[in-house]
């Protein structure tokens, strides 16, 4: 147990609202289009999300929706941005293979000067997770092995291949959270990894949170810390007490519009790190 809180930073985040979110394929086991989604409810929940992060202070950024990319809400997919260098996405599903050039729209625009636009299947943020020493990098179900190598190239750091194995859990971002880049402390769920990166894991953060089955299931993973804060879905209860006893303060922000498209905090969440 901790006797102190954390200490956050300021944190610099790229979202998508999602006017035109909807279900209307399936990519990953979470989505059935046969279930209706309420928008408006999405909308709101999406917002709640987005005003927590401005009433942390942390500023948030955001990108123009499409009309016909329904899966765009989830930005953390779009890019991974690391010491100012963006690394855009190659999606590996058709549905989602526009809004790369969305994202590339937004850096041009905005002033992103180094923008690499990838050989490799990467889905941004969803399998790079970044921490002091490492970016780890998830494979398996959507990023390319060769886009670990890429990434490495691109950000001069050492990338971390970790295998995923559990359909459920398709994208990195679904069974790991860097809870503070700093110190490299992570979070993750062991069973969604092979037992070659589980034993990877374990030798790299032994000090790791593990995640039980309910909590992954519940996308507690899925979820953004600034170091002090982690903002996480509020059914993943299990995971709460052990936060809090390490010195972070965690934020239930209920996505549950979201997951049925298979994503939450994380996934809605760019970080956009100079
Ligand atoms: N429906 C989206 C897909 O399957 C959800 C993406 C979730 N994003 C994430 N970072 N895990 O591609």
């Amino acid at each position: 147990m901790r006797s102190s809180l954390r200490d956050s930073s300021p944190r610099h985040y790229l979202m998508c609202p999602p006017t035109h979110f909807g279900v209307t394929y399936s990519i990953n086991p979470w989505m059935d289009p046969a279930k209706p989604v309420d928008l408006p409810l999405a909308m709101n929940q999406w917002k709640d999300l987005r005003n927590r992060y401005r009433a942390l202070g942390h500023t948030v950024e955001l990108l123009e929706p499409r009309s016909d990319l329904p899966d765009m809400v989830f930005a953390a997919n779009g890019a991974t941005v690391v010491d100012g260098r963006v690394l855009l996405a190659r999606f590996a599903h058709r549905e989602r293979a526009g809004e790369a050039a969305a994202h590339l729209d937004w850096f041009r625009t905005n002033g992103w000067a180094t923008i690499h636009e990838p050989s490799h299947i990467n889905e941004g943020e969803g399998d790079f997770a970044v921490t002091a020493s490492w970016v780890l990098a998830g494979r398996g179900f959507r990023s390319s092995p060769l886009s670990h190598g890429e990434a490495q190239e691109f950000f001069g750091r050492p990338v971390i291949g970790l295998d995923l194995v559990d359909p459920r859990y398709y994208h990195l971002d679904t069974a790991l959270c860097v809870l503070d880049d700093a110190a490299d402390e992570i979070m993750y769920y062991p069973d969604a990894f092979s037992p070659g990166s589980r034993a990877a894991l374990r030798r790299i953060f032994p000090g790791a949170l593990i995640a039980r089955e309910a909590d992954a299931a519940a996308f507690g993973l899925n979820a953004v810390s600034d170091g002090r804060h982690v903002l996480l879905p509020p059914a993943a209860v299990g995971l709460y007490g052990p936060l809090r006893e390490r010195g972070y303060e965690p934020i239930g922000v209920d996505l549950g519009e979201l997951l049925k498209g298979g994503g939450s905090v994380k996934c809605c969440t760019q970080e956009l790190r100079r």
